[in-house]
């Protein structure tokens, strides 16, 4: 089956707030780029209920599964194929280099996130420092194994590991349509910032061509490739 690779149209949420990674296509649950209380309140809590209100002392990202936010209601519609990611990676110190994994949770109100997308993505960045800077898978694939039909909800959920292997979480809450039904992705919400480079450790198996999934097709012509340098010696960047 030839998947069609129609994309859809996002906003950038470019609000200049130091943390963590903004989800900029398919939209986020909200701004979890927050953090309020102190180690001190929360015992060393990472989250902490203060009567009617949580404390988040180490920023909202933090947590499992989704950086501290509830489902939206507000959902993007996105191809039952498979389809774009793309998020700001920068936005936390420490993160100049980082591992990225996209799963899908299953529902309108996921029980898990235990669906792989995307395994091990390498990130390196310009900086350990906060950086500015758009990275965008344009076909994401549908986890090995699973099947949905156009009108499921689902959650798209990207973690970023950073060097000392403590995970930022954040969501995209979707339904899924046919290809032609969601807005073009293109150059203006999918690209890659020439100031962040990658490689690609892991893949699932639907990434690989198979008799089971779709090969992924790209239309390669709506975007402006950006050479990505793929050499990483390990040596220069787990400083
Ligand atoms: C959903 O609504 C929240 C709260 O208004 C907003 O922050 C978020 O960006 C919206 N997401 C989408 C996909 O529209
Ligand atoms: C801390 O931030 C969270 C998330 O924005 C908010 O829900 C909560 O009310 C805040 N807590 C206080 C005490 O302001
Ligand atoms: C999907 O989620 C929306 C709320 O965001 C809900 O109104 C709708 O009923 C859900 N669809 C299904 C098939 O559960
Ligand atoms: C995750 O949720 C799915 C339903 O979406 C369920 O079938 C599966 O057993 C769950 N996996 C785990 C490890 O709980
Ligand atoms: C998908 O299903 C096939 C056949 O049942 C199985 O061999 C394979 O391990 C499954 N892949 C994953 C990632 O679960
Ligand atoms: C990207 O696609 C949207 C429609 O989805 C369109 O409005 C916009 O002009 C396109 N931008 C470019 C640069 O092609
Ligand atoms: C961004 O870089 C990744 C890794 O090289 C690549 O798979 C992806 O297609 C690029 N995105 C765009 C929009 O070119």
């Amino acid at each position: 089956m030839p998947s069609r690779s129609v994309f859809i149209v996002l906003f950038s949420f470019l609000s200049l707030v130091s943390a963590h990674t903004v989800i900029t296509y398919p939209g986020w649950r909200g701004d979890n780029l927050h953090s309020n209380g102190t180690v001190e309140e929360t015992t060393g809590l990472g989250t902490y209920a203060d009567g009617d209100d949580y404390l988040w002392p180490y920023g909202m990202q933090w947590m499992y599964p989704c950086g501290g936010m509830p489902t939206s209601q507000n959902r993007t519609k996105w191809p039952v194929k498979g389809g774009a990611v793309a998020f700001q990676p920068g936005w936390f110190p420490g993160h100049g280099t980082a591992f990225i994994y996209i799963n899908l949770g299953l529902g309108t109100v996921p029980p898990n996130m235990s669906f792989v997308m995307i395994s091990g993505i390498q990130l390196i960045g310009p900086t350990k420092d906060p950086y500015p800077g758009t990275f965008c898978l344009p076909q994401v694939p549908m986890p090995a194994n699973v099947s949905v039909n156009v009108g499921d909800n689902a959650t798209i959920q990207v973690i970023e590991t950073a060097v000392h292997g403590a995970a930022l979480y954040n969501c995209a809450d979707i339904t899924f349509a046919e290809p032609e039904d969601v807005p073009e992705v293109n150059a203006s919400n999918c690209f890659n910032s020439s100031q962040i480079t990658s490689d690609l450790i892991f893949t699932t198996t639907s990434l690989k061509e198979d008799s089971e999934s779709p090969a992924v097709e790209m239309s390669t012509n709506r975007y402006g490739y950006l050479t990505t340098a793929l050499a990483v010696l390990f040596g220069l960047i787990w400083l």
